[in-house]
């Protein structure tokens, strides 16, 4: 299959429109990460989403959204708390979790009988699900395991020959995947990931619990509320470690390592390496580094590494989000300095 590559310009709406709606794939720019979109409501389509990324089939999709009177025909319940939340962070990048419609097939909710909605902060995305009329299934754009994609050449990577159109709609702005949540009660909601819609924002609207799947490693033989957290992710082909220590024992710790290995460092920016290690932009706020995350361990597989090691983010704001991401592309290897 030849896969085109477009602009997100409104004359381009109509040829992924007619991809759409003839129950094909096409990848989509969000303000968070690239999606993998197809109309989530017909089966044969969603199937092809699992199959061009090698997802494993009861880990459900995100269902895209471009208005309120869309998500009252998908989700069977919406508890008042969620339209308050909606009317804040919609479009934005907050996916929330509802009991789900008949209408949605089980495919798309890898089986379960509740589904994960949200609407994108992005114009010609916006733009596109209100002219198909149906909601977009969407998961991250990249191969199962590998780091999600935050520009369309990523994509491009990935699903080149697997899907037939990609909209580069330029760098993603977040740079990771939205905050899901779901609701315990009417005051209070729980993140099973953390994302750009930050638990201290929620804590503004309800009480906030925060999963233990989000920052600990989950054994694989037991039940989570959110079947993404069991499995590796984010990983390039490289090793990858986090360093928690102070910059002074972390140059320290680089510059012993094996001088035969090709060693890469995101840093905060401040640290000054030599020999051969390969400095790679992450940053020095919490933002910055979720903008930079995903493109660097890219960027560590196209440099060759052996080695990747990134100096521990916060754990509070949208630190919260790029350390969940990066503990799973770390394999929750922590090397304490
Ligand atoms: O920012 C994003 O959310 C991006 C863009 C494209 O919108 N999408 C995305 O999708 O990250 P994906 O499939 O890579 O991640 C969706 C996560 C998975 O961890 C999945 O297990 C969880 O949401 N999820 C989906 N439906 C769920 C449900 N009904 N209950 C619990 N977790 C659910
Ligand atoms: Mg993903």
């Amino acid at each position: 299959m030849n896969t085109l590559v477009l602009s997100a310009e409104d004359k381009n709406k109509e040829s992924a429109y007619e991809l759409l709606k003839n129950g094909e794939i096409v990848a989509i720019p969000t303000e968070t990460v690239y999606g993998l979109a197809a109309n989530g409501l017909n089966v044969s389509a969603v199937k092809k989403i699992f199959e061009a990324k090698g997802r494993p089939q009861d880990n459900p999709l995100i269902l895209h959204i471009s208005s309120i009177d869309m998500l009252k025909e998908i989700a069977a319940y919406i508890p008042p708390i969620a339209l308050r939340l909606a009317d804040t962070f919609w479009p934005g990048p907050l996916t929330m979790i509802f009991p789900k419609r008949a209408v949605i097939p089980s495919e798309t909710c890898g089986g379960l009988d509740t589904v994960a909605v949200r609407m994108p902060n992005n114009r010609f995305t916006l733009s596109l699900i209100e002219k198909c009329g149906f909601p977009l299934a969407a998961p991250s754009a990249n191969t199962s395991g590998l780091p999600s994609p935050t520009a369309a050449k990523h994509v491009y990577e990935d699903m080149k020959g697997k899907i037939p159109l990609i909209i580069d709609g330029g760098e993603c702005k977040f740079g990771v995947e939205s905050t899901v949540i779901t609701f315990e009660n009417d005051e209070r909601l729980r993140i099973l990931r953390p994302g750009g819609v930050t638990a201290e924002m929620l804590r503004e609207y309800a009480n906030v619990v925060i999963d233990d799947g989000v920052l600990m490693k989950i054994d694989p033989d037991i039940k989570v509320l959110s079947p993404g957290m069991k499995y590796k992710h984010y990983s390039p082909k490289a090793d990858v470690f986090i360093l928690n220590g102070s910059t002074e024992n972390i140059i320290a710790f680089l510059s012993d390592r094996d001088s035969s290995l090709k060693i890469a460092y995101l840093g905060y920016g401040n640290e000054s390496l030599g020999g051969n290690i390969i400095t790679v932009p992450y940053g020095e706020t919490s933002e910055e580094q979720a903008e930079h995350l995903f493109s660097g361990l890219r960027m560590c597989d196209e440099l060759e590494c052996d080695e990747v090691y990134v100096r521990m983010p916060e754990k509070k704001g949208m630190g919260l989000a790029v350390y969940n991401r990066l503990l799973r592309s770390a394999g929750f290897r922590v090397i304490e300095l």
